[in-house]
């Protein structure tokens, strides 16, 4: 990583120093954040380790290192606690001059990588013909907030919707549509086109013929084969099937770019599993002529199973026995298709959990063939969202909950939310619609990535949809007050200037500020965007600590005043940025 060096950086090159000229390694030295916050704003374990190595007090060794401490200017006192831990007091010098640094740069202190990569992030996988529901949302909220992060810390991502447009469930659609209207010109195999340009299902008719479809291909085996027939033939190019596909397809997507737009999601790529099926016959032929592939049972197959295995590991199925290509051959399609039009160095897939066996199979499948290094292949999981029940998220009536009915209900909560609080009411009624859609999305979108990825969480709108406690609007009521003041302050003529820390409260706030590079790194390390959130919660309270104790505009001194107002500033900026790395988009006013 690059920097703007955060104070545990500077302070560990200091002590790294001190370690040195003891004859130890400079990682010794290696300085962070206190865990007493109450006794020392940094501290340094190091000791303890070189003693070991030395043979020698671990006491004596810290006592050296904290009178090396003690003349870097940034420290105002140093001293060793317990057996050997050294503590760390900033002094107001070192801490007014970070807050400067911050308040100058324009990625308001964050670092970027040193070695930008390609990344390939696949995310949203909502399925055509299924309107999006809860279940997807975390995945595109998640996928969003990450493509966001990279791309900020400077990587180049490539994002792709990757929509489930390929599987049985295409067969079992056709053979339901024949049903019903068994005259259209798609069955006709004596047809010769051109096809109707106007689909002859709506959203609302695939949503409603998709579950009954799959019903009846569950519990009826002559149906089953029907429908496995229909998906071969659509894959093969079928001309008819291929013509009502792509209505399917399209259908569906309109609803989807509604839903994208709606959360202020994007993608680059809006390609499928259907985009992989022209990569299938070459990697069966390569993968057969290596003795990769097997023939078995009817079906290729590539084994995956290792000896150290403690677990089932199944092969993955190219192509099944019926000729058809399933999950497993079109993601290693993907794989392929990718690594020809991207060649990323790392691919991220934002899946639910309950799919990890899936991409471990098929992460070893193009490992095994050479494609992309299963090190450089990640299944990010995450857990379900569930009802106040404790189980997956339905509607009252028990049935899946549609994404924009969902969307629609977190809209007029906020409404009647932002009525009460008595936000908003003196801005027209279509400023006020915008804000409260503002307010619902940084609800859902906050809720979600605050809680760590891989656990499941209970989703309940009047609880997120606060103006208190550690919510989405809690966050962006206090942007939005920021910029109230910034306005108020200009308009007064306050101009920010040189930063000088004097209170305890801008002390917690300067370190908060200073904490941002590192959250930012761990949230990108990990790809866990609750560090993010957590982050912007903790700076958000920081800057109301800072605010009581140190009012700008009422401030007489005018040194302070402008000392004051940089330093808002500065929170407002880093504030925008990790709110925007959440995907929350913050109204003027409210
Ligand atoms: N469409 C799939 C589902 O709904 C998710 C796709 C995830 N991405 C992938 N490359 N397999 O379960």
């Amino acid at each position: 990583m690059t920097t703007s060096r955060d104070l545990a950086a500077l302070l560990s090159d200091a002590a790294g120093a001190a370690f040195v000229s003891l004859g130890l390694e400079a990682s010794l030295g290696a300085v962070r954040r206190s865990d007493r916050p109450d006794l020392a704003d940094f501290q340094c374990n190091g000791a303890m380790a070189a003693a070991k190595k030395l043979g020698k007090n671990p006491r004596d060794i810290a006592t050296a290192v904290v009178d090396a401490l003690k003349t870097s200017p940034l420290v105002a006192s140093s001293d060793v606690a317990g057996p050997g831990f050294i503590n760390v007091k900033l002094s107001a010098e070192g801490l007014s001059k970070r807050a400067q640094e911050i308040a100058a740069d324009d990625r308001a202190g964050a670092q970027r990588v040193e070695t930008p990569r390609r990344v390939v992030m696949d995310f949203g996988g909502w399925n055509v013909a299924k309107e999006m529901h809860i279940g997807h949302l975390r995945s595109t909220v998640i996928g969003d907030s990450l493509q966001r992060l990279f791309r900020f810390m400077g990587d180049s991502v490539t994002s792709d919707v990757h929509l489930g447009d390929w599987g049985l469930q295409m067969g079992q659609l056709i053979n339901e549509v024949k049903l019903e209207q068994p005259n259209l010109p798609y069955f006709d195999e004596s047809f010769t086109g051109p096809y109707p340009e106007a689909s002859p299902v709506t959203m609302d008719d695939l949503s409603r013929l998709y579950p009954l479809a799959s019903g009846k291909s569950k519990s009826d085996e002559d149906r089953r084969n029907e429908d496995r027939q229909a998906t071969q033939e659509l894959q093969s190019g079928r001309p008819g099937y291929r013509a009502l596909w792509r209505h399917f397809c399209s259908v569906t997507r309109v609803g989807l770019e509604r839903e994208c737009k709606s959360l202020g999601v994007t993608f680059d790529l809006w390609k499928g599993e259907s985009d992989a099926e022209p990569f299938i016959p070459q990697i069966v032929d390569d993968l057969k002529s290596r003795g990769i592939s097997e023939f078995d049972a009817g079906a290729w197959i590539v084994r995956v199973a290792r000896e150290s295995d403690k677990k089932e590991m199944p092969p993955i199925i190219l192509v099944n026995r019926d000729g058809a290509i399933g999950y497993h051959g079109s993601d290693l399609g993907t794989i392929v298709d990718r690594k020809q039009s991207i060649d990323p160095q790392l691919s991220l897939y934002i899946v639910d959990q309950r799919q990890a066996l899936h991409f471990e199979q098929v992460f070893r499948a193009s490992d095994r063939a050479g494609y992309l290094p299963e090190k450089e292949l990640e299944h990010l999981g995450f857990g379900t969202v569930n009802g106040p029940d404790g189980k997956p998220f339905k509607t009252r009536e028990g049935g899946i909950l549609k994404l924009h009915e969902f969307i629609a209900q977190a809209d007029a909560v906020a409404t009647a939310r932002m009525k009460e609080a008595e936000l908003g009411s003196d801005v027209s009624e279509a400023e006020q619609a915008d804000i409260a859609h503002k307010v619902a999305v940084a609800a859902i979108k906050f809720s979600d990535l605050s809680n760590v990825r891989t656990t499941n969480y209970i989703f309940d709108l009047d609880r997120f949809i606060s103006f208190e406690g550690k919510t989405g609007p809690y966050l962006l009521f206090n942007a939005v007050r920021i910029k109230s003041l910034a306005r108020r302050a200009e308009a007064e003529g306050v101009k920010p200037g040189a930063i000088g820390i004097e209170l305890d409260a801008e002390r917690a706030l300067v370190l908060q500020l200073d904490a941002f590079s590192d959250a930012l790194r761990s949230a990108y390390d990990k790809r866990m965007p609750h560090i993010l959130c957590d982050h912007a919660y903790l700076l958000a309270q920081a800057f109301s600590g800072f605010y009581t104790a140190a009012p700008i505009l009422v401030e007489s001194d005018p040194v302070k005043k402008a000392s004051r107002f940089a330093l808002a500033l500065a929170t407002l900026k880093q504030l925008e940025i990790v709110l925007a790395l959440i995907g929350i988009d913050i109204p003027e006013r409210m």
